[in-house]
């Protein structure tokens, strides 16, 4: 497998690659893709195969800009104002517009679909690629069927190896959860999946009542009897009910967005979400993760010292020192080595250890959440976490999709106390 860089030359390669049939991987602003032909079947069907994805969850289509939308929708004429308007605003960005597909696109693109997910993507290099390649390329998430979303070229080499034939590795991406997937008609759209363009955003745009699909919406338990969907021995007091989950349920019929009714974004550990009143939320969280049956136990939550940076720690039962890296197994290098006031946290009790640790200046919880949560499930699970406890956002702006990414992950394991 080849790794290419911001060179035109490499972009050159790259793109040749792609337009005669072979897999790239390429960097985006939320995840990276991994690319194939959309016009050609059989390269279709290699990004079906080496992702292990289920042959009727269609496939995102990506190009560099309205001018490219000839073969990829059918009588782009006839689009509806409110469509045009979105791709105005929201182009290039993180938004996946559901469009009338044509007939040339590779059937496997969108299977007993009429309808192909269509986006531009806000990422330099994206562009380049997609530019110089000629052709629309149909790019899900780089990741194996299943497991979090690649938000760096090393993330997709440990997903992909000699599956694909490269990578373009534009470092780590900015947005970190994937487009918002919409369908706007002339006076309503409704959101498949949130992401990137919150559903506030889409409203002030559009100017018409944008709606999430039924399998959305949270329904997050509220401090009501444990019911029998609670994990064993997972709440660390009574009181605390399950949610919903936004995966399908009994009686709610197929989905509408073929994905959503997978397991996603899911990492080995066991993955449980806090949501709450803050204070409560630290406390309920330092309750779970003292408990030494769960150890090693990995936290992500609001920074104490700097309270708009996520904080990271893993308990062990192990003493400091001893612990995995000691064993060889594989650590995250620490970067910025310095920058990350109160990694540590007060877990600590001789046990807890810093993992990863990648700040920015200014970011909200939220922000830095939806940014660095698919980073951090992977590095936890190379660190031999046995479960992951997340304090959970409001669902609300960006929200929203960083905790749909985060029901999905913990199996609907999300606990409001
Ligand atoms: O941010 C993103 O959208 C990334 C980057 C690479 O662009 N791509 C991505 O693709 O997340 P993927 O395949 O992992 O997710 C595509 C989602 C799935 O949930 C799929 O079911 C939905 O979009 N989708 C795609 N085409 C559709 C269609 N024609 N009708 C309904 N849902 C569709
Ligand atoms: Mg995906």
């Amino acid at each position: 497998m080849q790794i290419w860089h911001n060179q035109p030359s490499e972009i050159r390669a790259a793109a040749a690659v792609l337009r005669a049939g072979g897999l790239v991987a390429f960097p985006t602003e939320t995840v990276y893709g991994l690319g194939a032909n959309a016009w050609l079947e059989g390269a279709v069907r290699k990004v079906f195969a080496a992702k292990g994805r289920p042959a009727d969850n269609p496939l995102i289509v990506h190009v560099p800009g309205i001018r490219w939308l000839d073969g990829v929708v059918s009588n782009v004429a006839a689009l509806p104002e409110p469509v045009r308007r979105a791709m105005a605003a929201f182009w290039p960005g993180p938004l996946t517009l559901l469009m009338p597909a044509h007939a040339r696109l590779a059937p496997s693109v969108h299977p007993n679909l009429t309808m192909v997910g269509v986006r531009v993507p806000d990422h330099p290099l994206a562009l380049a690629l997609l530019e110089a390649a000629g052709c629309p390329v149909a790019a899900p998430s780089a990741n194996q069927s299943g497991k979090p979303s690649p938000t760096t070229a090393g993330d997709v080499m440990e997903d992909m190896a000699e599956r694909i034939d490269g990578v373009i590795d534009g470092g780590p991406c900015p947005i970190g959860v994937e487009s918002t997937v919409v369908a706007i008609g002339r006076d309503q759209a409704t959101i498949y999946r949130p992401g990137g363009v919150s559903k506030e955003a889409l409203e002030e745009v559009l100017g018409i009542p944008v709606a999430l699909d039924r399998h959305l919406l949270l329904r997050h338990a509220d401090g009501g009897a444990p019911s029998a969907g609670r994990p064993g021995g997972v709440g660390p007091s009574g009181g605390v009910g399950p949610s919903g989950g936004v995966g399908p349920s009994g009686g709610m019929g197929q989905p509408l967005a073929p994905g959503m009714k997978y397991r996603h974004y899911a990492p080995n550990a066991a993955v449980t979400v806090w949501t709450g009143e803050k204070a409560r939320v630290t406390d309920v969280i330092r309750t779970f993760a003292a408990d030494p049956g769960r150890a090693p136990v990995a936290i992500i939550a609001p920074n104490r010292v700097r309270p708009e940076a996520v904080r990271l720690a893993l308990t062990d039962t192990e003493p400091a020192g001893q612990a995995a890296g000691g064993r060889g197994a594989e650590r995250e290098p620490r970067e910025r080595a310095g920058t990350g006031a109160g990694v540590e946290g007060e877990l600590a009790d001789g046990r807890t250890r810093p993992v990863d640790w990648w700040p920015d200046p200014g970011e909200s919880y939220v922000e830095s959440l939806s940014r660095n949560l698919y980073r951090l499930l992977r590095a936890f699970d190379r660190c031999g976490a046995k479960s992951i406890a997340v304090a959970g956002v409001p669902p609300e702006g960006l929200g929203l999709a960083v905790m749909n990414r985060l029901e999905k992950a913990s199996e609907g394991r999300v606990y409001r106390v």
